[in-house]
């Protein structure tokens, strides 16, 4: 199969012919993971008011203040959504989903859009699969999305990667940490960057997500949120840490990991992979016990993770990773004259009403040119009917692989395609 070039038209992708089949098998992986998991499909509109997002993902952000796809149409403002967690939980909340009992576990697949400078494995249309629990605070909440996450990659045969873990704290803990975090820059403000000096007041955890070169001494320093866990934040994290052990899944505690929504409280987990170059996130996610009430709901913990199916794709190409078989037809039909064509035109709905996948030239062509589509279509067999197939009732069907031929009746072909 040709390799995807990922070659964008204005930071989008078309997924062609040849691309959709491991598209398919890996939205397939997807709903039977869920299946296994016990995780529901949820499925919301692509577009959302602005307003939402800009609550639940946070005014701050880089996605709302640079990346959202924005338009009005009369009095409302709508956005192209840039992720599903806020979306999900309006749905949670407009359709009183907790009164379904329990917590709600939902999974979805679909397309996001975010105003990004397009590159490899960035684009400004790419796609999502991931899942929220809501309705639960208990640590093996996240550790259940997390286990969802591996067992995805893990399934694909993808195994270099870093699980990246740490606790954000809840906004008591977050507080004081910012605090003590604004205390430690603040000698240094004017050597910080321009950005960086703009998070200083309002979110000066994200200095710490801070790519520019003259923030890194800083950051290197830093004190660190661990350090300033109340006992509650702190006990959760020791146990999603303890669940993870019992899992055998690997992490590494990195303090300086901070994500990029405002929503996050207490777990963040993001997966990184050295086979995607500089833009090496697969995944990510994390806790946001506060979504929910943000959003006009009572107050409900949950969590969830969404992980870019492009990234998923790139990596199983540097891997070398087959998702799909190469795409073939059980038989193809080639037609020697207008009688066998009709023959033909008629018995197809047959064998496709019997399971097995048929076609037959669109043009009309030549017994030659007729072959030569049925090998471009990687046909296993070739079904030849001619005046004398027509007459006998016996049809030559070739096995296009080991270039065997046999005759048989037609209830014979049937029978043996089938099985
Ligand atoms: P996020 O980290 O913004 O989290 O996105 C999750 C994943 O989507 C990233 O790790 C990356 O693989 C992929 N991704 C993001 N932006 C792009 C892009 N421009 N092009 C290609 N892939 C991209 C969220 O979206 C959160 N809603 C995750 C979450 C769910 N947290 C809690 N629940």
């Amino acid at each position: 199969m040709p390799k995807a070039t990922y070659t964008t038209h204005l930071g989008m992708v078309d997924i062609l012919p040849d691309e959709s089949p491991k598209w398919r098998a890996l939205e397939n992986i997807i709903h039977e993971e869920a299946a296994r998991f016990n995780f529901e499909e949820i499925r919301t509109p692509i577009m959302e008011q602005t307003e939402l997002i800009k609550r639940g993902v946070g005014q701050l952000t880089d996605i709302v203040t640079k990346e959202i796809f924005a338009f009005t149409k009369g009095d409302s403002n709508y956005v192209l959504r840039p992720e599903l967690t806020a979306p999900v939980v309006r749905a949670f909340v407009q359709h009183h989903l907790a009164q379904r009992g329990g917590a709600q576990k939902l999974y979805y697949i679909g397309p996001m859009f975010r105003a990004e400078r397009p590159q490899k494995g960035r684009q400004r249309q790419f796609h999502q699969f991931g899942l929220e629990v809501i309705g639960s605070d208990d640590p093996i909440a996240d550790v259940e999305c997390i286990s969802f996450m591996m067992r995805i990659y893990q399934r694909i045969g993808i195994k270099n990667f870093t699980l990246k873990l740490n606790s954000v704290g809840d906004p008591e803990s977050r507080e004081s940490y910012k605090n003590v975090l604004r205390e430690y820059l603040r000698p240094n403000f004017d050597k910080l960057s321009e950005l960086s000096q703009t998070r200083f007041e309002k979110n000066p955890m994200r200095i710490l997500d801070s790519k520019e070169p003259e923030d890194q001494e800083f950051i290197k320093n830093a004190p660190v949120i661990s350090d300033y866990l109340n006992e509650d934040s702190a006990e959760h994290f020791a146990l999603v840490r303890k669940y993870l052990d019992m899992r055998g899944i690997e992490y590494v505690v990195d303090p300086l990991l901070v994500r990029g929504m405002d929503y996050y409280t207490r777990t963040a987990f993001e997966l990184t992979s050295p086979d995607l170059g500089s833009q090496d996130a697969l995944a990510g996610g994390g806790r946001y016990d506060l979504l929910v009430e943000e959003v006009g709901g009572l107050p409900t913990p949950a969590v969830g993770f969404a992980a870019g199916m492009e990234r998923l794709l790139i990596a199983c190409e540097e891997l070398d990773i087959q998702l799909a078989d190469e795409k073939s037809i059980d038989v193809f039909m080639v037609c020697l004259g207008d009688e066998a064509r009709e023959w033909v035109i008629e018995i197809l709905p047959t064998f496709r009403e019997q399971s097995i996948s048929a076609t037959m030239d669109y043009k009309g062509r030549s017994m030659k040119a007729q072959m030569k589509e049925a090998n471009r279509q990687n046909a296993q067999y070739a079904l030849i009917v001619g005046d004398n197939e027509l007459a006998s009732g016996k049809f030559v069907l070739r096995n296009m692989h080991e270039s065997a031929e046999e005759q048989l009746s037609i209830d014979e072909i049937i029978a043996k395609l089938k099985s």
